[in-house]
């Protein structure tokens, strides 16, 4: 783990090794490790989110099986793939991501989940970061990758420096956040100057608009589907600019970089 790169979330102060720990240097708050994975996060959830993540946890090991996959694009994303076509999908977007990476850039994955789409670009950037909340997740994360630099924190709440990343990318997780527009804000804060933020959600498009009752079964989960334009909206808010997007049915895939 580069240590330079990582600050407290308590007072963004810098850290340090302190036995098994990372402490930081200015509060003297104790970050603890578990199979090297610092835990920016208590164990405290709010109870709809406490859902979330045990469901996470519960289908991490399963989770890159294109029978899990094709379930998750299908039902959400309304695109009708059988599970022997996800393999293809995912390695389409593989490679659009792989086409943004200079050699020796720094990659951040926030909400990495297993880091499907991320431990792929090792072979290209110089260091790659996951951040997720679920343990189950990064747990597999690590056993699919040992080269993959991991942490447990709230993607509203990244324990990263300012500036610190050449791409940030975050797939099939933006819709899950209850508070997107700070999530993107940190998002925006850890990329450099001309840093870009590249995602893969879900449109309230598609053939989702033929289902009226969508969003009464959506919002009891806290799931929000975006329209083109919001996420437009939301982007610039948070100052990113060259907003670019390809749709496939409800799935959109948009670039933004860091103004
Ligand atoms: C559908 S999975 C996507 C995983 C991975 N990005 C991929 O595309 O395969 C969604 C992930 O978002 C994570 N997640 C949800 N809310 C989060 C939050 N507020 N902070 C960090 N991770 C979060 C979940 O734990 C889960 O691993
Ligand atoms: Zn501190």
């Amino acid at each position: 783990m580069n240590l330079e790169i990582l600050r407290c979330t308590k007072c963004h102060g810098a850290l340090i090794n302190c036995g098994d720990d990372l402490k930081c240097t200015e509060c003297g708050q104790q970050y603890p490790q578990q199979e090297g994975i610092p835990n920016f996060h208590g164990e405290v959830f709010e109870s709809p989110q406490e859902e979330m993540y045990q469901f996470f946890d519960a289908s991490a090991e399963n989770y890159e099986s294109g029978e899990h996959q094709s379930v998750l694009y299908n039902f959400y994303g309304r695109l009708k793939l059988p599970p022997e076509a996800i393999p293809e999908l995912n390695q389409y977007f593989q490679d659009l991501l792989l086409k943004m990476i200079l050699p020796g850039e720094r990659v951040l994955d926030v909400a990495c989940g297993t880091g499907l789409f991320s431990r792929g670009l090792l072979a290209k950037a110089s260091e790659v970061y996951g951040v997720d909340l679920s343990w189950g997740m990064l747990q597999q994360a690590r056993e699919y990758s040992s080269e993959m630099k991991l942490v447990r924190a709230g993607a509203d709440k990244l324990p990263f420096q300012d500036d610190s990343f050449d791409l940030v990318i975050c797939f099939v997780a933006l819709h899950l956040f209850d508070n997107v527009g700070k999530v993107l804000k940190e998002m925006h804060r850890v990329l450099v100057e001309g840093g870009v933020l590249v995602g893969l959600t879900y449109l309230l498009t598609g053939e989702w608009e033929k289902e009226e009752h969508i969003q009464t079964y959506l919002d009891p989960q806290g799931i929000h589907f975006f329209t083109v334009d919001e996420l437009d909206e939301l982007l610039e808010k948070s100052g990113f600019m060259n907003y670019q997007h390809q749709e496939h049915q409800a799935l959109i895939f948009f670039t933004a970089e860091k103004d």
